[in-house]
């Protein structure tokens, strides 16, 4: 065994997938440890050293409400070679509050995030669904006018632990609200990975439907229930080239009672290399990486394909 997975292509899927590194956020945010700064920074620095080329870097959010990225003004000008070296480095912002803390640094790529569900919207934004787009709306519209790349998060695309289902109609109504405020790309959310792929191909199709090209999609799998690379395989079929992802699984949701683990980049990188689509990444960088992050929180990494690479006889 080599560490990597004998490459057979199947066909009629992306030559190449783009994957949004989300780790040192989605993840980050959920630890109930503060992680220090500069253990952040190393972080972000191996993940892009490992190939990753847009790697999420923290919050411009109320520190109150995620006290874990409360140190975003001290992490994000520690990063700025790698901004320089061409490494896309996006920061959430929910507010204009948010934008300005984010742009004074220099940011160029940043992300709001709504939801399709009035009670995750709620306890995520202290927000009704209309009220968090208005909100979205001055920040959108400013960060383009300054030049800057607009990513639309949509949380409980697939499902929503008060509400239960959420309909794809209701999804699609918020996606579409959300690129017409001017967002460059949508990242449909399973915040508690309850989807399947059925229903991947049924809200894409629905998307495109209303007039969304695939083009401007990405998905953001959780892996609860495990079906987070199905329903990834299902989105390639589709022609979806944008995967999010989380290194070594770390994840959830500080507001969603039941979010667990994102997909595990290197469970995606295996498939992604398995199916002989690019990504740039090296699995055993981007392994040890994880590696390295687990023995500083102080936990094995939930990674099925970390803890097999990672495994000592
Ligand atoms: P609020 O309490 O309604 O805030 O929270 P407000 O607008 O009433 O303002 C209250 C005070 O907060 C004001 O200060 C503001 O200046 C200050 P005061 O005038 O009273 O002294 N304030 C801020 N300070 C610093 N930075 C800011 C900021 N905004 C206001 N940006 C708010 C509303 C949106 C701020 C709050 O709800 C919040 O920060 N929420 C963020 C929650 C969060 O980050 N959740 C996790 C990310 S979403 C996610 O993980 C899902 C995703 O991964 C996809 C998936 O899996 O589904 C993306
Ligand atoms: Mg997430």
């Amino acid at each position: 065994m080599n560490g990597l997975p004998m490459a057979v292509p199947a066909p009629g899927l992306p030559a190449r997938v783009r994957i949004h590194e989300v780790g040192a956020r989605d993840g980050l945010q959920n630890e109930k440890t503060a992680v220090p700064t500069e253990v952040k920074a190393e972080f972000i620095r191996r993940l892009a050293a490992a190939g990753l080329r847009t790697v999420e870097a923290t919050s411009f959010v109320h520190p109150k409400w995620v006290p874990q990225l409360a140190d975003a003004e001290q992490l994000y000008p520690q990063l700025a070679d790698l901004a320089g070296a061409g490494v896309h480095l996006p920061v959430l912002v929910p507010n204009e509050r948010g934008l300005d803390r984010a742009l004074a640094l220099g940011a160029d790529r940043i992300a709001v995030f709504g939801s399709a569900t009035e009670t995750f919207a709620a306890r995520n934004l202290n927000r009704t669904v209309a009220e968090s787009l208005a909100m979205f709306e001055p920040v959108v519209a400013r960060a383009k006018e300054g030049g800057a790349h607009v990513r639309g998060y949509l949380s409980m695309c697939f499902g929503d632990p008060w509400e239960g289902p959420v309909p794809v109609a209701q999804v699609v109504g918020t996606a579409k609200a959300l690129l017409d405020l001017g967002c460059d790309e949508l990242s449909l959310g399973d915040t508690i990975g309850t989807g399947t792929p059925g229903h991947v191909r049924s809200l894409l199709t629905a998307l495109n439907g209303a007039g969304v090209a695939t083009d401007r999609i990405g998905v953001h799998f959780h892996d609860t229930y495990g079906q987070a690379l199905a329903n990834t395989l299902a989105a390639l079929e589709h022609g979806v080239a944008t995967v999010d992802a989380s290194a070594g699984g770390l994840g959830g949701c500080p507001y969603a009672k039941s979010a667990t683990g994102n997909l595990a980049t290197e469970d995606l990188v295996w498939m992604l290399d398995g199916l002989g689509i690019e990504t740039g990444v090296d699995l055993a960088a981007l392994t040890a990486t994880s590696v390295w992050m687990a023995e500083r929180l102080g936990r094995p990494s939930p990674s099925r394909t970390v803890r097999a690479l990672s495994h000592k006889e």
